[in-house]
């Protein structure tokens, strides 16, 4: 069994394609580590698919860290990545350094991630300095939705483009292991997947990255809100539960369960 850490993700460039998902509980992420999933990352989606919030920004820093750790329970082969909710990186490098701290040591992720580009260079190299495995995160980062005004595709426009390839290139170079592409074009994505070194891992940018990514919760048709177009359904688990609590009502209200077989 491979026990995966940030540097053998690192070093998995060109070598295999790369199988990445979310979860925010302990069953799941078992279920997962099981399947043989890479990289399960704890991601601050949790907001909205655990907690019911519209966006990612009110999920807090406690939180992430209960569900991180339910997830490191879970786990025995992945590397779990702790996503940074909003607001408790920002601020400064050593911000940074104190919370991603506490996810190693508290939680026992293996690493985290940051969202932002060029700019989040110097946060990322602080981590790296201090032992903390750093995954970056460019094109659409949700955390920035109040900015960008909206969950659309990124790096359209020759200029933003530009930036993105530049950004990717920043965060190589101060360390991060790898790099989330989030809803950018597919060419765009396979360009810079192409002139960095790490592993990008793509959500919406095309089968040109060295890795995918989705939230747990639209692969399995858990989540009832707005799904986006790159989100392929491979099961409808949300039907099925609902089958299930129907059957399990009916049968109780009729006297049919509990059986024989579920009686001392
Ligand atoms: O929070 C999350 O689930 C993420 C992935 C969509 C990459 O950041």
């Amino acid at each position: 069994m491979t026990m995966w850490t940030a540097s053998k993700i690192k070093a998995s460039k060109g070598r295999q394609k790369l199988v990445c998902l979310t979860a925010y509980d302990f069953s799941t992420a078992r279920l997962i580590d099981e399947a043989g999933i890479e990289l399960v990352l704890v991601g601050d989606s949790l907001a909205m698919t655990m907690l019911g919030y519209d966006t990612t920004l009110p999920v807090t820093l406690e939180q992430m860290l209960h569900h991180t750790a339910a997830v490191v329970r879970g786990v025995k082969s992945a590397l779990v990545v702790a996503d940074m909710p909003f607001m408790s990186y920002q601020v400064s490098p050593e911000q940074a350094i104190a919370n991603a701290g506490r996810f190693v040591k508290e939680a026992g992720a293996g690493a985290v991630k940051v969202e932002g580009g060029a700019f989040r260079a110097p946060t990322i190299r602080a981590l790296v300095e201090n032992g903390i495995p750093a995954l970056g995160h460019i094109g659409l980062t949700p955390q920035s939705i109040r900015e960008l005004g909206g969950y659309t595709v990124q790096g359209r426009r020759p200029e933003q483009a530009e930036q993105l390839l530049a950004d990717a290139q920043a965060l190589e170079k101060a360390g991060a292991f790898a790099i989330v592409l989030e809803c950018l074009p597919p060419a765009l994505a396979e360009e810079i997947t192409a002139i960095v070194g790490v592993p990008t891992i793509g959500i919406g940018a095309g089968k040109g990255c060295d890795g995918q990514i989705l939230v747990t919760h639209d692969l399995l048709g858990l989540y009832s809100g707005h799904t986006p177009k790159f989100v392929k359904r491979y099961a409808d688990l949300g039907a099925e539960m609902r089958r299930a609590f129907a059957a399990y009502r009916h049968e109780v209200e009729n006297g049919v369960f509990p059986g024989e077989e579920h009686t001392y």
